[in-house]
């Protein structure tokens, strides 16, 4: 339990002793610091419950708040709030225990175990900036999770099976119509075939097929009958759908790589299909499927909807699988192999429609437990100046990859520290780069769209990414100069250590209501709060060069919390710290 939690408990049997019973105590940092660190207001809330003045009340709990010496400075404002503040020595012997061990300050949860769906990436497309918010949000929950005892499971679930392939395969057709695998004759072994085809060449020729299916009816139709065959595994267009498949997950996995995101589970929406057969047996039997123009859909409307409900679409009209029956399949396909108490969902607000389909399809047919949370976590986009999502300068897609690249040449110019090698500073742009945008995703309420604005994300100073780094780098600096090991806090000196002590102490409940309410806004939040408090109280004090030694002490081990905090949270937040900038 963390202290905190502890501290909040003991005031609950505070309370209790002086004759007065709370369900809960949530105990906040007081903005008023000239009454108090802390205020309680349960006196009023109590006024329910024991028909009392208030300040009476007020009063039996100070009477029993004064009898423990961990509380100083204990008074009643106004009606009844009471106010009090921490002792230095208690103050002290809650951050030596978090410098002992930095997981003293979180509250673990009761464990269970959450599939995390947020890669969702396309074989055969470049990533473009949605499928940024999805990984780094995800990832980000995820480790969330798991800092707080959850087991959670990523899964790539990436889009390997549906249209797209059909039209870059019909392109490849085009191009290459002598390759073996349009040969229904072919004898041969795939897996000796060459095929000239290089990832490069797969992100030139989806868009191209694409506009192409666009103007010629014929080439679409052509497309379409390829998903047929591929997703029906025929002989030549499997192979050759396998093999695109490949060339592309590499290349996805290193795009991931570089974002510091990473998959427990690799399955694509073709891995999910594999259970497609046995999920449309479950639907039929329990008589759950209909036809609606040729197409097999489920009807998963409820009376009391105020705005109509499209079917779920199971089959479409031309016979191919739909993109509602690959997440629904999903689900059969992760409670067979993984059982999970949670599915999360991580994917663009714009999709909630097609989520809630899923979901009540799949409680319409008790696929899981009716205790199994189905939870779609949405996001906004990421816009340009113009508040449109964002575009290249030419008004095309903003990959992903030109995204980063643009970030990091920015990055790259702010580095100005002479020491470091031009190959260094190479490497290091790209992690403080990865850190500008990912903090400056991570910042807003994840549903709110937000601005790309490259100056600001960049920044040294401000809420950035790069300003944590550097301010955490030169924490650590300052403790290697010191040539700190360990140390104990016995004394501190002003209000801005104090400061950064209550925010320390604020945490386990930033990371509590983040968990509960599968935000990261708040812990984004948090790190720039802490490393600021921080920076004020570098700013203001000569650490090194102080001689009171048990000061020094004291202040070095401060440093080494902040520090510790502020490696974990940039961690949790699947943010990379280089060793010097
Ligand atoms: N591949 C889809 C796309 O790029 C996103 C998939 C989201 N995840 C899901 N389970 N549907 O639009």
């Amino acid at each position: 339990m963390s202290i905190f939690k502890e501290l909040e408990n003991d005031l609950k049997s505070i309370i209790h002793n002086a004759g007065y019973d709370e369900e809960t105590i949530a105990l906040e940092t007081s903005n008023r610091r000239d009454l108090g660190e802390y205020q309680l207001n349960d006196a009023m809330q109590l006024v329910r419950t024991y028909h009392k003045n208030p300040r009476e009340i007020a009063q039996d709990i100070v009477n029993e708040l004064s009898k423990d010496n961990r509380f100083t400075n204990i008074n009643i404002a106004g009606p009844g709030f009471i106010n009090f503040s921490l002792s230095d020595e208690y103050t002290y012997k809650i951050l030596n225990s978090m410098n002992e061990d930095i997981f003293n300050n979180i509250d673990k949860k009761s464990p269970k175990k959450i599939v995390i769906d947020y890669g969702g990436a396309n074989v055969s497309k470049a990533l473009h900036v949605g499928h940024l918010r999805s990984a780094n949000i995800g990832e980000a929950l995820k480790r969330l999770a798991i800092l707080l005892g959850y087991d959670a499971l990523g899964d790539a679930h990436l889009g390997d099976f549906g249209r797209p392939l059909g039209l870059v395969i019909k392109e490849i057709k085009e191009e290459y119509p002598d390759l073996p695998y349009f040969d229904p004759n072919f004898e041969g072994n795939y897996d000796d075939i060459e095929l000239p085809i290089t990832n490069a060449d797969l992100e030139r020729i989806y868009p191209l097929a694409s506009n192409k299916s666009k103007e010629d009816e014929a080439y679409l139709e052509d497309a379409r009958d390829i998903t047929m065959k591929f997703q029906s595994k025929e002989k030549g267009y499997y192979e050759l759908w396998k093999k695109i498949v490949d060339i592309s997950k590499e290349d996805i996995k290193k795009t991931y790589d570089d974002l510091n995101v990473s998959f427990e589970i690799w399955n694509g929406e073709s891995d999910e299909m594999e259970f497609f057969d046995e999920l449309y047996k479950i639907y039929e039997e329990k008589g759950l499927i209909t036809e609606s123009e040729g197409a097999k859909v489920i009807d998963v409307s409820k009376e009391d909807d105020n705005a109509p409900m499209p079917p779920l679409m199971m089959v479409k009209t031309n016979g191919t699988m739909s993109y509602d029956s690959t997440d629904l399949a999903a689900i059969l396909e992760r409670k067979v192999n993984f059982n999970p108490d949670e599915m999360w969902y991580v994917v663009d607000g714009r999709q909630s429609l097609h989520f809630e389909q899923v979901f009540r399809a799949a409680r319409k047919a008790n696929l899981v437990r009716d205790d199994v949370v189905l939870d779609h976590i949405g996001f906004g986009t990421m816009n340009g100046s113009d508040g449109k999502p964002f575009k290249t300068r030419d008004g095309g897609v903003m990959s992903l990859k030109n995204l980063i690249e643009l970030v990091n040449e920015e990055t790259y110019k702010r580095i100005t520290n002479e020491s470091i090698s031009e190959e260094e500073k190479k490497e290091i742009s790209k992690i403080v780069g990865m850190a500008a945008l990912k903090y400056a995703d991570l910042l807003p309420y994840r549903n709110t769209d937000y601005i790309f604005e490259l100056d600001k994300f960049t920044d040294l100073e401000g809420k950035t990414g790069p300003y944590l780094l550097y301010s955490t780098i030169r924490m650590k600096s300052l403790l290697n100069k010191a040539n700190f090991t360990n140390g104990t806090i016995t004394k501190l000196k002003g209000i801005e250590e104090k400061d950064i002590a209550l925010t320390l102490l604020e945490l386990p409940n930033v990371l509590n209501r983040s968990i509960e309410a599968k935000t990261l806004n708040e812990i984004a939040e948090y790190l720039y709060k802490l490393t600021s408090n921080y920076n004020k109280f570098y700013a203001n004090n000569k650490v090194l060069i102080e001689e009171d030694t048990e000061l020094k002490e004291s202040w070095l081990t401060l440093t080494n919390i902040v520090y510790k905090t502020n490696l974990m949270l940039l961690d949790t937040l699947g943010i990379k710290v280089p060793n010097k900038m």
